[in-house]
């Protein structure tokens, strides 16, 4: 039996899944008085993925489109966790602090879920901000409710922060440093996702890739030729999609993500997307200059 009713979200513009008490409270009491770290962080974070994989399995459809792209989110959570913990590992964090980004990475696009269901899309500005709804359904679901206060106001701020364009000041360090590791890990993942698939903002399709047309905002070159990141804003066309895309190089935490994505070809997956032109062909060669040596521009 599932444990949340989402029944009424099998439409678009309908209500959120309805939380039963009951499960707050089994959950509560299951958790209650663990620890995050060595083997009880190990059964916090199997309790919580529970938890989210029972919660993303209440939005499967019958609707092609709609599974479609709930199982895109699904899969990409379950990979953006086990990026987090590479990463985690290769920068030796200890035991507590992988169960956090372990956790956090399960719960960063929880709000997904709802969005694709109510909205059938993933644009934040035409719905809402899925950072910003992920931590209302986790309070909502009382999923970090047995957890050190401390370690639930990390994991709620960095869901909260980590699709937000740029990361406020005054964060303190801890929290910033699980920040960075979820920005990086999703973006790893984003990167394999739309260097090999057929991905516009709206959701995923089965179609091939269509190829860029020589469209593209000046501004945006401009941007990525200057080493800035690009704003959804000034996108207007498949190419601009791109080329955002290939500009979060630019903001990027760590050299290990700089070096995977160079490494796994992701990079030149998105880049073979564009088209040729002569201003573009800039854009690849500086890319390729700036992953070939990060070292002076990513911590
Ligand atoms: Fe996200």
């Amino acid at each position: 039996m599932p444990e949340l009713s989402n029944t009424k979200c099998r439409e678009p513009g309908l209500t959120l899944p309805v939380v039963e008490s009951g499960v707050l409270i089994r959950y509560t009491r299951a958790v209650r008085g663990r620890v995050m770290a060595g083997d009880a962080g190990n059964r916090n974070y199997m309790d919580i993925k529970r938890r989210v994989e029972s919660f993303i399995r209440n939005y499967y459809s019958p609707d092609e489109f709609l599974q479609r792209n709930i199982r895109l989110k699904e899969e990409h959570t379950y990979r953006v966790a086990e990026e987090s913990v590479r990463l985690a590992e290769h920068e030796g964090y200890d035991d507590h602090r992988k169960a956090l980004v372990s956790i956090i990475a399960l719960l960063h696009d929880i709000a997904r879920f709802p969005q694709m269901a109510l909205y059938r899309t993933f644009m934040d500005r035409e719905t809402r901000d899925h950072g910003d709804w992920g931590c209302d359904i986790i309070l909502a679901e009382g999923i970090l409710d047995d957890l050190p206060r401390e370690d639930r106001t990390r994991i709620l701020t960095a869901v909260r922060l980590h699709n937000k364009f740029t990361l406020p000041d005054g964060l303190d360090d801890e929290t910033l440093l699980y920040c960075r590791v979820i920005r990086d890990a999703d973006k790893i993942d984003i990167f394999h996702v739309v260097s090999s698939m057929n991905v516009t903002e709206q959701g995923v399709s089965d179609e091939p890739p269509v190829p860029a047309d020589g469209d593209y905002n000046p501004q945006l070159v401009r941007n990525l030729l200057g080493n800035i990141n690009a704003d959804y804003r000034q996108v207007h066309s498949r190419t601009d999609l791109y080329l955002l895309q290939l500009s979060w190089i630019y903001s990027l935490n760590f050299l290990y993500t700089a070096r995977v994505i160079s490494e796994r070809g992701y990079l030149e997956g998105l880049m073979a997307k564009l088209p040729e032109d002569s201003v573009l062909n800039e854009v690849r060669e500086h890319i390729r200059t700036f992953l070939g040596d990060p070292v002076s521009r990513i911590r």
